[in-house]
C-alpha cells in the first residue's frame, strides 16, 4: 500500500480525508499537524491503534522537522492541508497567514523537491505533491458574473486569500521551474462534520443549540457554494491519483447559498431535532459586515468531470442534515474545542460588532 503524508490532518478537511483513505484503505498515512487552535487530538483518536497510521506533532515551517520525516516514512505522495483558515482570523491577525500559507508552503517544497530529487526512477516517476487550496483565490463575483474557471485570474482580497495565493503560485512556480510533480486544487466553501465552529455552519448550529444569537454579517445576501466534505475528500484523492502533473483543478458543489439562506435552513432542520418554544430563526441578528467581504463565489468544476469524471454526490439538504446531526451526537467534541481560547475569540470578534438590523 502506498504511504502519504498529509498535514495539517487534524483539522476539519484533513481529518475528514484521513478517516476517508484509512476507511477505503488509499493509502497509509502520516500525518503532521502543529496542533494550532483550529485541531482537537480527539478527532483522531480512535486511530491510535491503526498500523497504518502515524501522527508527528510539528510545523510545516520546519525544515530539519520535514527532512527528517521524509527520510523516516519514505512517502509516495504528499498533500498539504496545513494552513491558517479563517478569513476573520486573517483580518485581526494576518501574520500568523503569512507564515505558515507562504513560508510554511515554501519550506515544504523545498524539503519535499530535494525528497524527491533523490528518489529511485520507480519511486520518482509516480510521486506526487498536492497543495489544497481555495476558490477565494480568485477573488468576488457579482450577480450575474460567470462562475470561476482554473484560467480566471487570481484577485484576492482578503489576507487569508492573499496567502493562499502566493501559496499556489509557489507550487505552480515549481512545477514550471523544476519539474516537480505539483497539483493544485481550488475548492468552494466545505461543510461536515468536525468543521471547527468559527465557520459560518458550526457556529450558527452550536450557537442556536445554545439559544444564543445568530450573527449575519451585512444583508446576509453574500453568496457562497457549499461542497460537502466528504465530496471534496474524494476530489482530491481522484486528482492526486488520475491527473496529470502541472494540472489544477476547481472543486465545488454546483450549490449557491445565501448566508441567509443557509442559516434559515439550519433553524428549520433544528426546529424538527430539538425543539425550543420558539423558532431557532427567532435568534437571527444582522451585525456589522466583514471588512472587504467577497459578495459572491460560484465554482465551474466542469474541467475535473470532463478529465476525472468527479462532480458532487451530497444534496445540500441532506448534508446539512447529516452534518447537523453529527453536532448533536458529539456534544464532548464540541466541548472541547470550545474550551481554551475559543471564548476569547468569540469576544474578540463579535464583541465589537454593533447589531445592525434584528430580523
Ligand atoms: P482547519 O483550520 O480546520 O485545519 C487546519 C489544520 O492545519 C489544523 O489542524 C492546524 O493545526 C494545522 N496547521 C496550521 N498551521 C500549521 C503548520 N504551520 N504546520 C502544520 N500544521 C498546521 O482548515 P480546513 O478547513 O481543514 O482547511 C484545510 C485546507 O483546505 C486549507 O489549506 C484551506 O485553505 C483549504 N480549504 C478550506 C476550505 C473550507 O471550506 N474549509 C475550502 C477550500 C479550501
Ligand atoms: O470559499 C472557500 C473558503 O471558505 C475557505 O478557503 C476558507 O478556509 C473557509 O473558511 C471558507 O471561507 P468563508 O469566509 O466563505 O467561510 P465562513 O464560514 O467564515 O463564512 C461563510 C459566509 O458566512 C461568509 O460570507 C461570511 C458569513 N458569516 C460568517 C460568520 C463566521 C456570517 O455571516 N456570520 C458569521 O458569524
Amino acid at each position: 500500500m502506498q504511504t502519504f503524508l498529509v498535514t495539517g490532518g487534524v483539522g476539519f478537511i484533513g481529518s475528514n480525508f484521513i478517516l476517508k483513505a484509512r476507511e477505503e484503505q488509499w493509502a497509509n498515512i502520516v500525518n503532521l499537524d502543529k496542533l494550532t487552535y483550529a485541531s482537537n487530538p480527539q478527532t483522531l483518536a480512535h486511530l491510535q491503534d491503526d498500523l497504518g497510521y502515524h501522527f508527528v506533532r510539528g510545523d510545516i515551517g520546519d525544515i530539519e522537522l520535514l527532512r527528517n520525516i521524509l527520510e523516516q516514512y519514505q512517502p509516495d505522495s504528499i498533500i498539504n492541508f496545513a494552513a491558517e483558515s479563517h478569513v476573520d482570523r486573517s483580518i485581526l491577525s494576518p501574520q500568523d497567514f503569512i507564515q505558515t500559507n507562504v513560508v510554511g508552503t515554501f519550506q515544504l517544497l523545498e524539503a519535499s523537491k530535494a525528497y524527491w530529487e533523490k528518489l529511485s526512477l520507480e519511486k520518482r516517476e509516480p510521486f506526487r505533491f498536492l497543495h489544497v487550496s481555495t476558490d477565494e483565490v480568485y477573488g468576488s463575483l457579482g450577480p450575474t458574473d460567470p462562475a470561476f474557471r482554473e484560467d480566471s485570474p487570481y484577485t484576492p482580497n482578503s489576507p487569508y486569500a492573499a496567502s493562499k495565493a502566493g501559496s499556489d503560485h509557489l507550487v505552480r512556480a515549481y512545477y514550471h521551474t523544476y519539474g516537480f510533480p505539483t497539483l493544485t486544487t481550488n475548492c468552494s466553501n466545505n461543510y461536515g462534520p468536525r468543521q471547527f465552529p468559527e465557520k459560518l455552519i458550526p457556529l450558527i448550529v452550536l450557537n442556536a443549540l445554545n439559544s444564543k444569537s445568530l450573527p449575519i454579517y451585512g444583508d446576509g445576501q453574500n453568496v457562497r457554494d457549499w461542497l460537502y466534505v466528504e465530496d471534496h475528500c474524494e476530489a482530491i484523492y481522484q486528482v492526486l491519483q488520475r491527473s496529470r502533473i502541472g494540472e489544477t483543478y476547481n472543486i465545488g458543489g454546483n450549490n449557491e447559498q445565501t448566508n441567509l439562506t443557509v442559516v434559515e435552513k439550519i433553524c428549520a432542520i433544528l426546529d424538527e431535532l430539538a425543539p425550543k418554544p420558539n423558532h431557532h430563526s427567532s435568534l437571527i441578528t444582522f451585525v456589522k459586515d466583514r471588512p472587504g467581504h467577497d459578495r459572491r463565489y460560484a465554482i465551474d468544476c466542469s474541467k475535473i468531470k470532463r478529465d476525472l469524471g468527479w462532480e458532487p454526490r451530497e444534496n445540500f439538504d441532506g448534508g446539512l442534515l447529516k452534518t447537523i446531526q453529527w453536532y448533536l451526537k458529539n456534544p464532548t467534541w464540541v466541548e472541547q474545542v470550545q474550551s481554551g481560547t475559543y471564548q476569547t475569540w468569540i469576544q474578540q470578534n463579535y464583541g465589537e460588532r454593533k447589531v445592525a438590523l434584528s430580523h
